[in-house]
């Protein structure tokens, strides 16, 4: 085993995403002159052999399809609370496009078929690879939050194996958010003597699949303990939210079925979900550079109105922090709380609501901005700031891909 990657050869942390069981942040590393990701697991406690054994094995796990882990961080992340000890985490590549989920969540929706078709193919590269390692390795977690998206939006594996060594260590409570480990488990695994199985991964890449078609979370509105007992019963996510057509549509409903069927032993194998996955990808290839073009294009706009929407809300704060030496209690924009101005620190939580009612004022904003041409808003923000305003009316571009997966079809 190398060095370990201290918090000395890090800098700009920054936190990224959070999980059942803690966070992940983004960081430079000084040496390699790049940002890397990093999965903060446990406390270093000096009884984390079998630990850093894992993260090897991982680590020699090398696939276009897997992400590579590229050490082993011992350290504290910058502003920790007092009561946290040396951590140990997982050190892997930035990968700025997030997650599938990330993406789902972004284009409200599932992206045009070739997309679908080419992460259906990934997907089971990538578990067909860690399936067939000399000492294979269950992946245990497969979900859109696991798998990580590159700058082409091409498909990496994610946390696998991780699963187990996370359960063991929870860090933070586990939040029941409906994109829950649950919902993607097999049937078999809600009674004691369930022991994961090649075939438990290729029943959560069925759900997975479905979830790739719909751009939806199987069983949103449902209870972790219902799910537990419907799974086994028989209940799957609904065929009929899959919409549309495609050539090799069919095929591949067919091959999610096959996935999730009850039985371990009916399930196909990661090497045929691959071949029969490429095979229809295949039919849809031709169409792939046009596809990624066009969501890359609706992220980057997507993006640039967050930003304007982000400097919008930070103006207020300060406007509303600087206004506050003056009024003791005033309204600042219909329906946005009263009261002294929430300081930097904040719950990020609290910044989430506030951004939400200001977006929802600034829609208003946008379909009264065809009557009242220059008008203050709050403070100094005007209205007519070119970034909100930037888009043409009529300009549909920020809407869900629905109407546009006819690639190939
Ligand atoms: N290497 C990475 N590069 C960029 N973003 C990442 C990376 N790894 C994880 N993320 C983001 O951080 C989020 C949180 O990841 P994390 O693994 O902590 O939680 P999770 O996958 O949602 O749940 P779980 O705790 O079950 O793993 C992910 O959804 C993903 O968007
Ligand atoms: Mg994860």
């Amino acid at each position: 085993m190398e060095q370990f990657i201290e918090d000395s050869s890090l800098e700009g942390w920054k936190r990224i995403g959070s999980g059942g069981f803690g966070h992940i942040y983004k960081a430079r590393h000084r040496q390699w002159a790049y940002d890397v990701a990093i999965k903060l697991l446990r406390p270093d406690d000096g009884s984390n052999e079998s630990l850093l054994r894992e993260i090897e094995m991982m680590r020699q796990a090398t696939s276009p399809y897997v992400m590579a882990v590229r050490g082993v961080f011992k350290g504290l992340p910058p502003n920790a609370t007092s009561d946290l000890s040396t951590q140990l985490g997982v050190v892997m590549d930035l990968m700025k496009r997030g997650s599938l989920a990330s993406l789902q969540e972004a284009l409200d929706g599932p992206p045009p078929w070739p997309l679908v078709f080419r992460l259906a193919h990934q997907v089971a590269l990538g578990i067909n690879f860690l399936h067939s390692l000399t000492h294979p390795i269950l992946h245990k977690d497969l979900k859109p939050q696991n798998v990580l998206l590159d700058d082409s939006l091409n498909a990496k594996l994610t946390d696998f194996g991780l699963s187990r060594i996370s359960y063991s260590v929870a860090q933070v409570s586990r939040k029941d958010d409906g994109w829950g480990t649950t919902n993607y488990m097999p049937p078999e695994a809600f009674v004691l003597s369930y022991k994961p199985k090649r075939a438990s991964d290729i029943y959560s890449y069925g759900i997975l699949l479905w979830s790739i078609l719909t751009g939806k979370q199987p069983y949103k509105d449902a209870k972790a303990a219902i799910v537990e007992v419907q799974v086994p019963k028989g209940q799957r996510p609904p065929i009929d939210d899959i919409k549309g057509d495609a050539a090799g549509l069919t095929e591949l409903k067919e091959l999610m079925k096959r996935c999730w069927d009850e039985i371990p032993e009916e399930r196909p194998q990661a090497l045929e979900c691959t071949t029969k996955a490429e095979k229809l990808y295949q039919m849809h290839e031709h169409a792939i550079f046009d596809a990624v073009y066009e969501v890359l294009k609706k992220l980057e706009q997507k993006e640039k109105e967050d930003k304007g929407i982000n400097e919008l809300f930070q103006r207020t704060q300060i406007a509303k922090a600087s206004e506050s030496d003056r009024f003791e209690e005033e309204d600042v924009v219909d329906n946005i709380r009263k009261g002294p101005p929430p300081i930097q620190e904040q719950k990020e939580e609290e910044d989430k609501g506030m951004k939400e009612q200001f977006q929802r004022t600034q829609i208003v904003q946008d379909s009264e901005s065809d009557r009242l041409e220059d008008v203050d808003v709050v403070g100094n923000i005007r209205k007519g700031n070119p970034q909100i305003q930037g888009r043409k009316k009529g300009d549909t571009s920020r809407g869900p891909l629905g109407d546009s997966r006819t690639f190939g079809s």
